[in-house]
């Protein structure tokens, strides 16, 4: 059976824009346009043309440039920003105006100071204006998840008979519940006339931390695009990330079955071109692209995933871009990862000779956060000075104590473990256990 499509819009040049030190200039954007491409984006939101010359500048030559993906560009329900959308998208070989409007009472009361009425008027003239330029008209009801239900209803039945062929469902502030945005998307479907004439949309916040299950909840009630960004950034605390949400229905199939176009090998180079231009570092724990997002330092851990990577991963490092595992030496490490990290330094060694550098790096990961290769190198130099026979491999070495001290960059980033092919031992590791009782051993101490 065919699974449904879904298609991934993403905004971060747009929304992802919006967050406190993400903004980007023109190359920038360029660049990172080209690789949301790569990625396999459905759709590109390259700003908000009517906010200055620089987004109108981004959105003009992103669609001049990137071809496959549709380039949206954003614009308020009025007619000059909808015209000057309409401008900056001409040389996109599909161009998509983006136009909304709040519809909660609080944005109409406090923000718009206009009436439902007014708000539903303005709404069916600014979608009917945008499809008089351009056939690919998405609206947005801002602020719809904190909208009266039958007052969203009724706009929503009114921009798609105005000619809106997406029809986008913001939960601006972040403020749903899965169950309940869920249910929302089944009213929609429901109870608005002419909606399954066009694609309904998630675009979800992340301040309660729930941007992407809200938006998997609405895919599940029949959403067909989901509205994200790289590594989840965006106003106040993000949007929906374009990764977990790509990898969640990848891993999950059986409960998500649903295609996306995404290329998942680039998610990790565009996690990390995203960082180096805004100089805004993912969270080390971030899901899928922190650097700690496939990093194992429990003994058992890495007892486990040198044993068979399906102990510990649900994915491969790989399959997401990652170069390599990475074993974090620290001090609930165990012998094996450390065996596997003394034998890619060049020193591969036998049981009791592995036991006494083991004790001293014990002592030493105790005082130390991570222990780098640096520290290893010296360990090891330290042990054979005490007289203990540990003979070095010599050739193929890839770290010598004096490169290490000088240049190696292990100081600030461990250096990748390669990952074992699935049901074996890494390869290359020379290093034998012994019997049954100190296998048992080794997992106990929690080697
Ligand atoms: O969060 C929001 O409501 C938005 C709209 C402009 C779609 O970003
Ligand atoms: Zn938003």
């Amino acid at each position: 059976m065919d699974r449904p499509r879904i298609t991934i819009f993403d905004t971060t040049l747009r929304d992802g824009e919006q967050s406190p030190g993400c903004s980007m200039n023109v190359q920038e954007k360029l660049r990172l346009a080209q690789q949301l491409d790569r990625l396999g984006v459905d759709v590109i939101e390259a700003g908000f043309p009517i906010a200055s010359d620089g987004d109108f500048e981004a959105v003009q030559r992103i669609s001049a440039l990137v071809r496959q993906p549709i380039i949206a560009g954003l614009a308020r329900a009025c007619k000059g920003d909808i015209d000057r959308a309409w401008q900056a998208l001409q040389g996109a070989a599909r161009p998509r105006i983006h136009v909304f409007l709040a519809t909660s009472d609080i944005h109409l009361k406090y923000k718009l100071r206009i009436s439902r009425e007014q708000c539903l008027e303005q709404a069916r003239e600014a979608v009917r204006h945008a499809k008089s330029l351009c056939a690919d008209v998405e609206f947005s009801p801002e602020d719809a998840t904190r909208t009266d239900v039958p007052f969203l209803c009724q706009v929503v039945e009114a921009v798609i008979a105005a000619g809106a062929t997406t029809v986008n469902i913001p939960d601006t502030v972040g403020y749903t519940m899965p169950e309940e945005y869920g249910q929302l998307i089944r009213t929609l479907r429901e109870k608005v006339a002419g909606i399954e004439q066009v694609t309904i949309s998630t675009h979800c916040h992340n301040d309660l931390g729930l941007a992407v299950a809200n938006s998997l909840a609405g895919v599940q009630e029949g959403a067909r695009q989901v509205e994200c960004t790289i590594n989840g950034i965006g106003e106040r605390a993000g949007n929906a990330s374009l990764e977990e949400i790509a990898m969640a229905m990848r891993v999950r199939r059986d409960r998500y079955p649903y295609e996306t176009g995404i290329a998942s090998e680039h998610i990790y180079p565009s996690s990390q071109m995203l960082a180096e231009i805004t100089r805004v570092p993912v969270q080390p724990n971030k899901a899928i692209t922190g650097r700690n997002a496939f990093a194992h330092e429990a003994g058992i851990h890495q007892d486990g995933v040198l044993k068979n990577p399906l102990t510990y991963e649900i994915m491969t490092p790989q399959s997401v871009g990652v170069p390599d595992s990475r074993l974090v030496l620290g001090k609930h490490s165990g012998r094996h990862a450390l065996a596997l990290r003394c034998e890619q330094l060049g020193h591969p060694f036998e049981r009791r000779e592995l036991d006494e550098v083991y004790r001293k790096f014990v002592v030493l990961a105790d005082r130390i956060k991570k222990v780098q290769d640096s520290h290893l190198l010296e360990l090891i130099e330290e042990v054979k000075a005490a007289g203990k026979k540990i003979p070095p491999t010599g050739a193929g070495l890839p770290f010598t104590r004096a490169a290490s001290a000088v240049g190696s960059t292990s100081e600030s980033h461990p250096l990748p473990f390669p990952a074992p092919a699935p049901g074996s031992v890494a390869p290359g590791v020379s290093v034998t256990f012994g019997d049954h009782h100190s296998e048992q051993e080794d997992y106990l101490w929690g080697v």
